[in-house]
């Protein structure tokens, strides 16, 4: 019931800043969905908005640095909102909020709410209370309630490609690793939700979704049935939508690289022939002081089997070099271990030590001069790798799903089933079909082709 008589414009500007992983990507917008029917709408720069919320990443020290930088900044703007008698909310989403909410409050006392990864869908409550109160609402409870069942369904389509979050936090405890406690326990969202999201999705126009959660493969949801599916039952189920062309997952933790998923990558030609399933490191020694729960050799025989299952698979890791206690040996069974694999992609980062963490106490760090060494020799192998694989597929026809525009005049965009960007030139008609492309040559990080066939596969 409408109380009174409309009156002018009511809509709000809200603008988003993301930062960290696609989960965090996948999760401001549904945060900009909550806050839709309170009348606010998104826009792309923070001066003049109503509401500025960031969404933070707390995985390395510089991750959660950015996010004070950018208080400051914004504490101005929002100042200048004021002086003019308009108010600017300012929220600190994310991880860097569940993990220090209170130093946050602390060191930015202008800012209006913290909230946690949990607790989105009482986003609204907090606005209000955050309009009502002078002082700041601070909510970073684990509720018992899961968000994505209050989560409205979600209103801005994502176009071609897009992500949908099935699976929150991790029971793993990784020695370095803060996702257990900004994320918190192991959540499987139920097999009918994601069934009905992922069918909205391509109703929309997806023909490509991704699969998200912070360890994707141990999902493990209530099925309609009353029983319980794996992701690899699930991921047999998503691929009969009619519509929808490939499914991809992400991120994989090696132990729960189940034989049922492993089937689906040899009897589901919609799951991509990519795999983003880090290792984090090559020696035994070292996985284990990292809690890795597997060695080295466990890591290249699933990659082993998998490539059975699927001989074009192409693999993707995150690696850490420097973890305390990681010597020279040791950094040189990450080499050997990466040079085994023969990665087509890959993330490397610095050990960060991060608050609370076991690995943050370890008496044995390793100096950050000789993080840096093992590092830039890491990246150069793993670059090769990357050129190597990507010179391997000039020749080849591959079938490309296009985005839409790339950035020159004329020039469209897709990813390849190996998730490289590749570039055509033709016609926008090609936005949102798969289509077969010849590769003509190989950037660093991306191919360049010709249109095979003009006719879309879908
Ligand atoms: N859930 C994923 C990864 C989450 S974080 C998984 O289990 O693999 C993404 C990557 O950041 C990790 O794979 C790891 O390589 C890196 N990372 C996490 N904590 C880190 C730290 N303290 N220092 C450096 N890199 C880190
Ligand atoms: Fe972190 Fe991934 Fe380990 Fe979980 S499995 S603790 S998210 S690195
Ligand atoms: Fe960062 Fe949190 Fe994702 S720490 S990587 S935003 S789960």
């Amino acid at each position: 019931m409408m109380l009174g008589r409309p009156t002018t414009d009511t809509r709000k500007r809200l603008h988003v800043i993301t930062w960290g992983c696609q989960m965090n990507v996948y999760d401001s917008a549904r945060m900009s969905d909550v806050l839709a029917p309170l009348g606010y709408v998104p826009v792309s720069q923070p001066d003049g908005a109503d509401m500025v919320i960031l969404n933070t990443c707390h995985i390395r020290e510089k991750a959660a640095e950015k996010v004070f930088s950018e208080l400051g900044r914004l504490r101005r703007l929002k100042d200048a909102r004021a002086a003019d008698g308009e108010r600017m909310i300012l929220a600190v989403a994310g991880c860097v909020a569940q993990a220090e909410g209170e130093e946050i409050l602390a060191r930015a006392p202008y800012v209006d709410i913290v909230l946690g990864p949990q607790t989105y869908h009482r986003l609204p409550e907090m606005v209000a209370r955050a309009a009502r109160a002078a002082g700041a609402v601070i909510d970073t409870d684990f509720p018992a309630e899961q968000k994505f069942d209050f989560l409205p369904d979600a209103s801005a389509p994502q176009g071609v490609c897009a992500f949908l979050s099935i699976q929150e936090g991790c029971d793993r405890f990784c020695s370095f690793c803060v996702v257990p406690y900004t994320r918190g326990a192991e959540q499987s969202r139920p097999a009918a939700s994601v069934l009905a999201e992922a069918r909205r999705l391509v109703t929309q126009g997806a023909r490509e979704i991704t699969l998200l959660g912070q360890n994707v493969n141990a999902w493990h949801g209530d099925a309609p049935d009353g029983g319980e599916w794996d992701l690899g039952r699930l991921i047999r189920e998503l691929a009969d939508i009619p519509g929808l062309l490939r499914l991809r997952y992400a991120t994989s933790h090696p132990r729960d690289m189940t034989a049922s998923l492993i089937a689906a990558h040899r009897d589901v030609p919609t799951l991509m022939p990519f795999l983003h399933l880090p290792v984090q490191a090559g020696s035994d020694r070292i996985l284990t002081a990292m809690n890795r729960r597997h060695r080295a050799a466990d890591y290249l025989r699933i990659v082993e089997k998998l490539r059975t299952a699927r001989a074009n698979l192409a693999l993707s890791s995150d690696f850490i070099v420097g973890h305390p206690g990681e010597t020279a040996a040791d950094f040189q069974a990450t080499l050997d271990l990466v040079r085994q694999v023969g990665f087509a992609q890959a993330f490397s980062f610095r050990y960060s030590a991060r608050p609370g963490t076991p690995a943050a106490a370890a008496p044995n760090q390793v100096p950050e001069p000789e993080k840096e060494r093992r590092l830039q020799e890491l990246q150069a192998l793993l670059r090769d790798q990357q050129a190597q694989f990507n010179a391997g597929c000039v020749g080849w026809e591959l079938p490309v799903l296009f985005t839409g525009p790339g950035r020159h005049p004329g020039q469209m965009a897709g990813r390849s089933p190996f998730l490289q960007p590749v570039h055509v030139f033709g016609p926008e008609s090609v936005a949102g079909h798969e289509i077969s492309v010849r590769i003509d040559a190989a950037l660093p990080n991306s191919l360049a082709g010709t249109l095979m066939q003009e006719r879309a596969r879908a």
